[in-house]
């Protein structure tokens, strides 16, 4: 396999998702095993759903907790924390993945795209910032109020809703000359464009997974294989 090389003037934008945390145990989405498979998008994950039972809602996000906190980084993760540590302000990485297996691997330099498990916020959105909310709920009555006297909500981006930071995405995309994503689907918007909006500005785009995305097509380079066992290794900085 060739070395991806990054050389002094390039700077590093990575998107990951659900794929990279698939060989620390957490399931990915749209496998035949995955979470969309035993779990209906419409009642867990989309503002109606929080409308009309939030309880079942919140305990979607509770096991997704629970599975959460007990998972470990895998090499992928420390790999992408390592390269940003040789690369400092050279590296940014955008992540589609609420899990903070990333963070848990040295990661400092980036952003959850689609909200965070371990973050809860006001479902008025009254202007408080989300707040730190590790809690395994087991029942809605357990769930703690806002200071306003909206429910806290899952930090979570729902399906119909708009993800997070895009525009401070967008600059890091305009500024990156190489562009590396790792187990995403490109099944879900913007996060499957971010490829070419790098591309447009004649940036490489290299994609790390062990199969073909919807997007393949926009990509210059597709290494097949899990990110675990690709990614150690696989930078050479100059
Ligand atoms: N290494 C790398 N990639 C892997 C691995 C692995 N070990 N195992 C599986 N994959 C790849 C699959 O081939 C697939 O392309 O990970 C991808 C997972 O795709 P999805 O399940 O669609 O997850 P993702 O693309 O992150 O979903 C995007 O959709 O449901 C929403 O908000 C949710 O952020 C999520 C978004």
């Amino acid at each position: 396999m060739s070395k991806i090389i990054i050389e002094p003037k390039d700077r590093v934008f990575v998107l990951t998702g659900a794929g990279i945390s698939a060989e620390s145990g957490l399931p990915t989405f749209r496998a035949e095993d995955g979470l969309w498979a035993g779990h209906s998008v419409e009642e867990v994950c989309t503002a109606d759903a929080w409308v009309r039972n939030p309880e079942k809602v919140w305990l979607f996000y509770a096991e997704r907790r629970a599975a959460g906190f007990k998972a470990k980084p895998n090499p992928a993760h420390t790999a992408l924390a390592e390269l940003e540590a040789r690369l400092g302000d050279r590296f940014f990485l955008c992540t589609q993945n609420v899990d903070t297996l990333h963070e848990a691997a040295g990661s400092k330099r980036l952003v959850h795209m689609h909200g965070q498990l371990d973050r809860a916020r006001c479902e008025n959105e009254c202007g408080r910032p989300p707040v730190v909310d590790n809690t395994v709920y087991t029942t809605l009555a357990e769930v703690p109020r806002c200071a306003c006297g909206g429910r806290l909500r899952p930090h979570i981006v729902f399906f119909g809703e708009m993800p997070l930071e895009v525009e401070f995405i967008e600059e890091k995309i305009a500024a990156s000359t190489v562009m590396v994503v790792i187990g995403t689907s490109g099944s879900v918007y913007p996060a499957a464009g971010f490829v070419n909006w790098a591309q447009r500005q004649g940036a490489r785009t290299v994609y790390i997974g062990p199969e073909r995305p919807l997007n393949a097509s926009s990509f210059t380079e597709i290494v097949l294989g899990k990110a675990g066992q690709v990614l150690p290794g696989l930078f050479e900085v100059q």
